[in-house]
C-alpha cells in the first residue's frame, strides 16, 4: 500500500504491507520543500523511490533507527543520489543489519545496511530551517523536527496517538512523558505523526496526552499496591488483550504498556 496526499505544502506518503490481504500497520513519510522525513519500510521502498523520482528531493532525514523508518534509505541514496542524515546514536545501528522479529520482517522487511551522515542541530531546506530536537523517549536515538515559524512538529514515533494502551516490551513511560513535555515546550500547532495522522492544536493534544499518562500511572500504581500484577492491571484498565500481542508474540501488548509505568530503569525497545 502506498498512498499520497497533501496537507498545505507538505506531502504525506502512507505506506504499509498487506498481511493476509489486510494492512495491519501503516507508517508515514513526509516531504516538505525537498526534505524527506523518514523512508518507511524496506518492503515499500520501490513505491517510494518511484514516487520521489518525479519530485524535488534534496535531503533525507531519519527520526530514529526502527525498521519502519529507514527501509528505503539505501535505495534512495543509490537511485536518487540524495544524502541521508540521522542522529549519531542512530548511525551505527543502521550501518549494520538489524536483528529483527518475524512480524517486523513480514510488516516492513529488513533494511539493507547503509552509511548515513550525522544530523546537526538544524536542517536547512531552500525556504526553511528546521530544528533537530533529541527526545530519546521512544528510542534513545530519537529526534523530532520542528519548524518554529509555522508551528510544524514532525514527531516520528515520539507521539502517535492521544490515548495509547499498548506498547513495546521494556518501553519506559517516564522517558515517554519527558519526551512529550519536551515537545510541549515547543508550543507546536500541528503534529505530523509517523502513523500518518496529523493533529491540529498540537500543544493541547500533547498536554492531554501527558495528563492521560499521569492518570494511568496513578491507577496502575494504586492497583499494584492492592496486590494485582501487571497482567491483571492491564485487564482491569483496558479489557481483553490486543490481538497484536499474539501476532507479535508479546512484543506489543496492554501488559507491556502497564509495565512501562512500573519499571524503575531505562531500557531500549525494538520498533
Ligand atoms: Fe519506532
Amino acid at each position: 500500500m502506498f498512498k499520497v496526499n497533501k496537507h498545505d505544502e507538505i506531502t504525506r506518503m502512507v505506506m504499509g504491507s498487506e498481511v493476509n490481504g489486510r494492512v495491519i500497520f501503516t507508517v508515514a513519510a513526509y516531504l516538505v520543500d525537498g526534505l524527506l522525513i523518514d523512508t518507511g519500510g524496506h518492503n515499500t521502498r520501490w513505491e517510494l523511490v518511484d514516487y520521489l523520482s518525479k519530485r524535488k528531493i534534496t535531503m533525507v532525514v531519519n527520526t530514529h533507527h526502527h525498521v519502519d523508518h529507514i527501509g528505503a534509505n539505501k535505495l534512495i541514496m543509490e537511485r536518487l543520489k540524495t544524502p541521508v542524515f540521522a542522529s549519531r546514536g542512530c548511525m551505527p545501528i543502521i550501518a549494520e543489519k538489524q536483528d529483527i522479529f518475524l512480524f517486523q520482517e513480514e510488516l516492513w522487511g529488513c533494511p539493507e545496511p547503509c552509511c548515513v551522515k550525522p544530523l546537526g542541530d538544524i536542517v536547512e531546506t531552500g525556504s526553511y530551517s528546521f530544528q533537530v530536537i533529541p527526545t530519546t523517549g521512544h528510542s534513545t536515538d530519537h529526534v523530532v523536527f520542528f519548524l518554529r515559524e509555522r508551528g510544524w512538529l514532525f514527531t516520528g514515533d515520539e507521539f502517535l496517538t492521544e490515548k495509547p494502551n499498548s506498547a513495546r516490551k521494556n518501553e519506559n513511560n517516564e522517558q515517554i512523558v519527558l519526551a512529550l513535555k519536551k515537545m510541549l515546550a515547543l508550543e507546536p500547532e500541528l503534529l505530523f505523526t509517523s502513523a500518518g495522522r496529523i493533529y491540529q492544536r498540537g500543544s493541547v493534544i500533547l498536554s492531554r496526552t501527558i495528563n492521560y499518562f499521569e492518570e494511568i500511572k496513578h491507577k496502575a500504581h494504586k492497583l499494584k499496591k492492592s496486590g494485582l500484577n501487571s497482567q491483571e492491571i492491564a485487564f482491569k484498565l483496558f479489557g481483553e488483550e490486543t490481538p497484536m500481542r499474539d501476532y507479535t508474540l508479546g512484543v506489543f501488548s496492554h501488559q507491556n504498556f502497564i509495565e512501562g509505568f512500573l519499571m524503575d530503569h531505562e531500557e531500549n525497545g525494538c520498533c
